[in-house]
């Protein structure tokens, strides 16, 4: 797909683990995609096990051997990753272009900019404010700061605020003391303390209650605490990123949210575009959740046809990145054996959405040509289906000529 990616590597650790290998008689392969057949795998990258890594196909191996390869395996493919990470970075910025970043998967234009904001504030101690629709990759965008930063040694904790009444909260956050309240039968540590040294996730902040939002706000001044019910004052070093749908501008303008928080928190803010605002970026996510599940369910990877494509070009995702995925999860199960995904399979909701053609509002698209382009792919491709694919009819509706008509649908492969 991106051609030969790991060409130009310099590992040590791989190459004594492979001399060790074929000693042995085995042969090891650094592949893209974890293989149905693997006798042995490490992933590079954790957060994707089933993505690229150093795999050793086929041979049979007993158990204890396995074991051994893959703790081997797991050394050189940290290693791999590293190299990966600094070959693939700065040529590839060179290039202008970056296809994913940290489990992050996008090409447009406005995740390249979110890249390269990600790459300047990870190595900062700053508090970030994420962005974004549901499903536009919030906690996999916080992730990849921890991941890029000095604290990537130490914990990554992630807490959902709206998951906990106040309460519960409260002490999920700062821990309580033993008999603080009914139920609290011995001292308890909260997350602030697990997080201590590395980096703790707060989603949905904009669901925190005044009250919690005080707390927050002293950790964040003062980096003190006590725990619910404790008088002990205890610090911490934590650096906090924070994550919500809501438009936190418009909760302090109400008063539901405190001014003195908001700015704490919004120290730098990362905006996360929606799935509509990169419309170009939805075939490389197809191919990508496709190519993941297959390889999940240790099968050949699937491909949609032309049409069904289509219609997920067409269709707006509200839900985004995820929802996406879902769907692709979802065709995949109901195709069964069949290697294309046939258009009727999709849910109702994306196989009858009829975009309006007033609209390009396609945020990808950054010239003429290409505007009139998806103009045009847009106008012609809700014509035929209007009238069922008769082309003498949606050419009168358009007011093209036929022939003309019949060039465009086969250069835009509506047929
Ligand atoms: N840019 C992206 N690339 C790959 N996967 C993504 C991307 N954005 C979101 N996802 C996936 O979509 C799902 C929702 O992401 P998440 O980070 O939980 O979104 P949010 O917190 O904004 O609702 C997850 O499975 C995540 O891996
Ligand atoms: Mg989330």
């Amino acid at each position: 797909m991106r051609g030969r990616w790991w060409q130009g590597l310099d590992l040590r650790v791989l190459r004594h683990v492979r001399g060790v290998l074929r000693r042995r008689g085995l042969e090891l392969t650094l592949v893209e995609h974890r293989p149905v057949d693997a006798g042995a795998f490490a992933a590079i990258d954790p957060a994707e096990p089933n993505g690229a890594g150093l795999a050793l196909i086929g041979p049979e191996l007993s158990a204890p051997e396995v074991e051994l390869i893959e703790h081997m395996l797991g050394e050189a493919a940290l290693d791999v990753s590293l190299a990966l990470r600094d070959r693939d970075e700065e040529p590839d910025l060179e290039a202008g272009k970056r296809m994913r970043y940290a489990g992050i998967l996008g090409g447009a234009p406005n995740m390249q900019e979110l890249y390269s904001l990600i790459e300047r504030v990870a190595p900062t101690d700053s508090t970030v404010l994420i962005q974004g629709e549901n499903g536009t990759g919030k906690e996999l965008v916080a992730r990849a700061i921890h991941t890029r930063s000095l604290r990537s040694g130490h914990r990554f904790v992630v807490t959902n605020c709206s998951a906990f009444n106040d309460n519960l909260l409260d002490s999920e956050l700062f821990g309580h003391k033993r008999g603080a309240f009914t139920g609290a039968v011995a001292d308890k540590a909260g997350l602030f303390e697990t997080a201590d040294l590395g980096t703790f996730f707060l989603d949905e902040i904009g669901d925190m209650s005044p009250t919690l939002q005080v707390k927050v706000l002293r950790v964040l001044q003062e980096g003190t605490f006590n725990r619910v019910g404790d008088t002990e004052t205890r610090k911490v070093d934590v650096r906090i990123i924070a994550a919500t749908n809501r438009d936190l501008t418009a909760m302090v303008r109400e008063g539901l949210y405190r001014e003195d928080l908001f700015y704490r928190i919004n120290v730098i803010n990362v905006a996360l575009p929606a799935l509509r605002e990169r419309r170009g970026d939805v075939a490389l996510l197809v191919d990508a959740f496709l190519t993941r599940q297959s390889t999940q369910a240790k099968a050949r990877s699937k491909k949609l046809s032309a049409e069904c494509m289509q219609r997920m070009l067409e269709y707006p995702w509200p839900g985004n990145v995820r929802e996406l995925e879902n769907e692709i999860e979802r065709l995949v199960v109901l195709s069964g054996h069949d290697p294309v995904i046939a258009e009727s399979l999709l849910s109702p909701r994306i196989r009858t959405y009829t975009p309006d053609p007033a609209a390009i509002a396609d945020a990808d698209v950054d010239s003429l040509p290409a505007a009139v382009e998806a103009l045009e792919r847009k106008m012609i491709s809700a014509a035929m289906r209007r009238h069922s694919g008769n082309k003498t009819r949606a050419a009168e509706e358009l007011k093209v000529s036929r022939r003309n008509l019949i060039r465009l649908v086969q250069k835009y492969e509506l047929e």
